[in-house]
């Protein structure tokens, strides 16, 4: 199959890309670049270098490469500058995602896979009484963020199509994505900024007590669950993540032996919109696309400190 997918050149869309490829497909990709990279791109892969919001460049590459399926990850992602630049991030998040359903609708597209995601979507979790951890599809949207706003309302427009124009779609919430190409530089991965600190031997910083867990998933997990995503019958919402709670202070723990690291961390005050804990059921992605988490946690750390070796080697 003719799969677009954007944000293809960034950290978890160029694994989706890889995957696909394997699985036999023919892709081609858009981003801006913005964080993603060329080099994550293989040569014989259309690259193009253009930004969602753009709709009239969209407009082009949709005639020109008539893909049947759309894997849209282009995204801005990080939460706290999603609260300082709320309009770029709704111009990119919503409007960039709108421009896409169009086009999708436009030239009949077979289904659009969309990554949302189960941390920033699903919030802090509260219902009126309790607190319902792992959450499920079920559980109440509370977004704590403008990211996860941004995300959520992505959701009701892919269904809003999906009802009006017929066109499929399956909506993956990733947990916390995790692996090798994951930028140490950003602030959204933390076993990436870990994994870089360690292996440079500066210091770490843990914000808050380090008692916050979060579902860590392994980047292949991911990218194969998108694969099953094209490859399905099913319209819905899937969450995809380990089901596996881990705390922060268990990561750097596991990190620091990973990579020798002595230093103790410090402690940083938390941001307000920080949550205290999430985790993924991913059972009904299990029923229903056959997917299931492989890479455990120390195998996934094990990777992702491995190629982090060889990267920072070969960037010196
Ligand atoms: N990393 C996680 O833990 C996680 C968790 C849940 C959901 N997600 C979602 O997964 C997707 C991929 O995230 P990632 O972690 O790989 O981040 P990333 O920044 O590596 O990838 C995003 C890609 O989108 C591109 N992009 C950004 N703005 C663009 C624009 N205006 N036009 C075209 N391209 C643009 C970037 O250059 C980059 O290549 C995003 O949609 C993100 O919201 C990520």
């Amino acid at each position: 199959m003719k799969i677009l997918v954007t944000g293809g050149a960034g950290f978890i869309g160029s694994h989706i890309s890889h995957w696909l490829r394997k699985a036999g497909h023919e892709i081609a990709i858009i981003d801006n670049l913005r964080t993603g990279k060329q080099t994550n791109v293989p040569a014989d892969v259309p690259l193009y270098e253009a930004d969602i919001r753009d709709q009239a460049r969209l407009a082009e590459l949709f005639a020109k490469e008539r893909p049947q399926v759309i894997v849209h990850q282009a995204a801005l992602a990080n939460v706290r500058e999603s609260m300082q630049d709320p309009i770029t991030y709704a111009e990119v998040n919503i409007i960039g995602a709108l421009h896409l359903l169009e086009l999708a609708k436009k030239y009949n597209c077979r289904k659009f896979v969309f990554a949302s995601t189960g941390g920033a979507v699903y919030g802090e979790g509260f219902s009126e009484t309790e607190r319902i951890l792992p959450f499920t599809e079920d559980s109440p949207p509370q977004p704590k963020d403008n990211y996860g706003a941004n995300k959520l309302s992505c959701e009701y427009y892919i269904d809003l199509y999906s009802q009006n124009y017929d066109l499929p779609y399956v909506i993956l919430r990733y947990s916390n994505v995790y692996g090798p190409r994951q930028d140490a530089k950003g602030e959204a991965g933390v076993i990436a900024i870990f994994t870089g600190a360690m292996l440079a031997a500066h210091p770490t910083h843990i914000t808050g007590d380090g008692a916050q867990t979060r579902d860590f998933i392994y980047v292949d997990d991911i990218a194969r669950a998108n694969v099953l995503a094209v490859a399905g019958d099913v319209t819905g919402i899937y969450n995809v993540g380990t089901g596996q709670p881990t705390d922060i202070n268990t990561i750097h723990r596991l990190l620091a032996e990973l990579t020798d690291y002595r230093l103790k961390p410090s402690h940083l005050p938390a941001p307000a919109s920080e949550v205290r804990a999430t985790y993924l059921d991913s059972s009904k992605a299990g029923q229903e696309l056959g997917w299931e988490a492989e890479v455990d946690l120390r195998e996934g750390l094990r990777r992702t400190v491995e190629w982090a070796r060889k990267n920072q080697k070969q960037e010196c």
